[in-house]
């Protein structure tokens, strides 16, 4: 495959979440092997993110700062307050002050472990556009509601909720990731076709509230991407990108997939 379908403004976006995985010191590593096997052509066509745990964001950003490297850093979550008595937690101006530049709000295994529910993602991705970042607000459905037809019923009232009351300008900027739950570190994918049509509810969703704003949102698919499927994803018109979770560990794989039509 070579190039892509135009996607106008909205430049790809390949995040890797290493979920609860690297000390700070495999988290030096795992970045420097990744920019080797990335060169200037792959980052002006990919924007390339990795989201290490919050222990590994200042090494992470000191290599990325030293070696003058075009991988942005992001962070897996946020507390919703900017400062108080909420011991164990970590605010959005915190992360933006080690030049993180993406927050994923409302991972599912957020959702269903830490029960955050659409109001507290609201919350969250207020926190993080007010610091000056941009988050990737998750959606997705469990398995029971596809097979019950709720998929887009779901994903429809959780973009509702999540987003409520975000303005325009932060709406285009947006990364939304449509992750069914049930292709989430099991192996299993949705096909190329289901997660299209996704990204299209999404992007109609979106734009159903807000209009042409709806353009600038990038909607990543996530669930069980690796080397070998990525192509097809990306050749759908409205999947803007990818959030990578077990392949983003191993910089060989993630290389790939940023790397998606070689
Ligand atoms: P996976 O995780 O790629 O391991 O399925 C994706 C995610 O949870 O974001």
């Amino acid at each position: 495959m070579t190039g892509r379908r135009g996607h106008g403004v909205r430049k790809d976006l390949i995040a890797g979440n290493w979920k609860m995985n690297s000390t700070h010191l495999e988290a030096i590593q795992m970045v420097q092997k990744l920019s080797y096997r990335l060169d200037v052509a792959d980052h002006d066509r990919v924007e390339v993110v990795v989201c290490p745990p919050f222990t590994a964001l200042r090494s992470a950003q000191t290599v990325i700062e030293a070696d003058g490297l075009q991988i942005r850093l992001g962070a897996q979550n946020c507390h919703p307050d900017a400062a108080g008595a909420h011991t164990g937690e970590v605010s959005a101006p915190m992360l933006a002050k080690l030049s993180v530049r993406y927050v994923i709000a409302g991972h599912s295994e957020r959702r269903q472990l830490f029960a955050e529910t659409d109001a507290i993602v609201n919350r969250k991705a207020k926190a993080i556009i007010g610091a000056g970042m941009t988050p990737i607000v998750c959606v997705g459905e469990t398995l029971e509601q596809r097979e019950a037809g709720d998929a887009e019923a779901v994903v429809a009232a959780q973009l509702g909720g999540s987003l409520a009351g975000v303005d325009a300008p932060a709406i285009s900027g947006l990364v939304v990731a449509y992750e069914p739950i049930w292709a989430i570190g099991t192996g299993r994918t949705a096909s190329a076709d289901d997660a299209g049509s996704m990204a299209s509810f999404v992007r109609s969703t979106i734009g159903s509230r807000w209009g042409e704003a709806a353009d600038g949102t990038r909607i990543l698919y996530g669930g069980s991407v690796n080397p070998g499927n990525i192509a097809g994803l990306m050749a759908k018109d409205d999947i803007d990108g990818a959030l990578v979770g077990g392949a983003s560990l191993d910089p060989d794989q993630f290389a790939s997939i940023v790397r998606y039509w070689l």
